[in-house]
């Protein structure tokens, strides 16, 4: 199985990583040194960045999601996307898989599981900008025993990763990093875009906004050739107002939608709704 240190790079100069006790640090001149925090993540976000302070989610939408994913009522999207994955690379014994967009790291974590439990030995990086997701992501990866699961503060559009260094590289709900992809996946990997479908959560939307706009479907990034298409669609009864509001604010209609329609919302106690995602699986083109 793969060593973490062997596949995170110095988000700095580049450099391969290695570990020291409690540190990661760059084997390049400089030797920049990235101290592993207590709950075990580490921050490969380049010091200094300006953006970083306000990179990725904020915090109310990480505790949102975390609250609603924990009900498990999206768990068949993390099994969908492992499985899919694993269909396309075909049968290995052991592969390493970034996710790139973790959130607080509650599918990069039942997607280590999904591949254990078929006796593939897996080796995981969770990269998230949010810094809290990504020590929440390092918490549940503890309590699960997953100590070959990694979870990384850092930038999907500058991966902390080697070249070649994934088989796999999962894009869950969040902005698609196609060419860093492309960099960081060996020849015959696959790159996993789990998307919103065009009806995702449509009694919700239809309560927000009256009349809304059938979603488009995401872009997908060059340099690669569809593999395989699912669309899962199930539906879920949420019980009560605080499980409707987890919901609600871990989407990005939490930031945009009209007041009324947030007021309406938040008042149902409780609410059936479509759950629609489109699953694309993706292999690099031949050059
Ligand atoms: C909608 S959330 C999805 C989280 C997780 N994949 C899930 O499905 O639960 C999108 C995530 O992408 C992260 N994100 C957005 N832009 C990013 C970037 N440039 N680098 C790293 N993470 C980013 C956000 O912080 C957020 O946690």
């Amino acid at each position: 199985m793969t060593d973490i240190h062997e596949i995170l790079i110095c988000p700095l100069c580049g450099a391969p990583l290695a570990r020291q006790e409690g540190s990661f640090f760059c084997t390049g001149v400089r030797r920049h040194c990235y101290d592993i925090a207590a709950s075990g993540y580490v921050n490969l976000l380049p010091p200094g960045k300006k953006n970083n302070a306000r990179a990725g989610d904020d915090k109310d939408m990480l505790r949102s999601r975390s609250r609603f994913l924990f009900g498990g009522w999206y768990d068949a999207v993390s099994d969908t996307a492992a499985r899919m994955g694993c269909q396309v690379i075909g049968n290995r014994n052991a592969i390493t898989f970034a996710d790139a967009g973790s959130g607080e790291g509650y599918h990069t974590c039942r997607i280590a599981q999904w591949f254990q439990e078929k006796g593939i030995s897996c080796t995981g990086v969770g990269i998230d900008a949010a810094k809290s997701g990504a020590q929440a992501g390092a918490k549940l990866a503890r309590v699960r025993g997953l100590d070959t699961v990694q979870f990384v503060a850092g930038n999907i559009f500058a991966l902390p990763m080697a070249d070649e260094s994934a088989d796999l590289v999962y894009s869950i709900f969040a902005p698609i990093p196609g060419e860093q992809a492309a960099r960081i996946l060996k020849k015959d990997g696959a790159l996993v875009v789990v998307s919103a479908g065009r009806e995702h959560l449509w009694e919700m939307r239809c309560t927000l906004y009256g009349q809304p706009r059938i979603s488009e479907g995401v872009q997908m990034p060059a340099g690669f050739t569809v593999a395989e298409r699912e669309t899962l669609s199930y539906e879920i009864n949420l019980p009560d107002q605080e499980t409707i509001a987890a919901l609600f604010t871990m989407t990005p209609f939490y930031y945009r939608c009209p007041r009324e329609g947030r007021e309406k919302l938040l008042a149902l106690d409780k609410l059936t709704v479509k759950v629609e995602v489109d699953f694309t699986v993706l292999v690099l083109d031949e050059a």
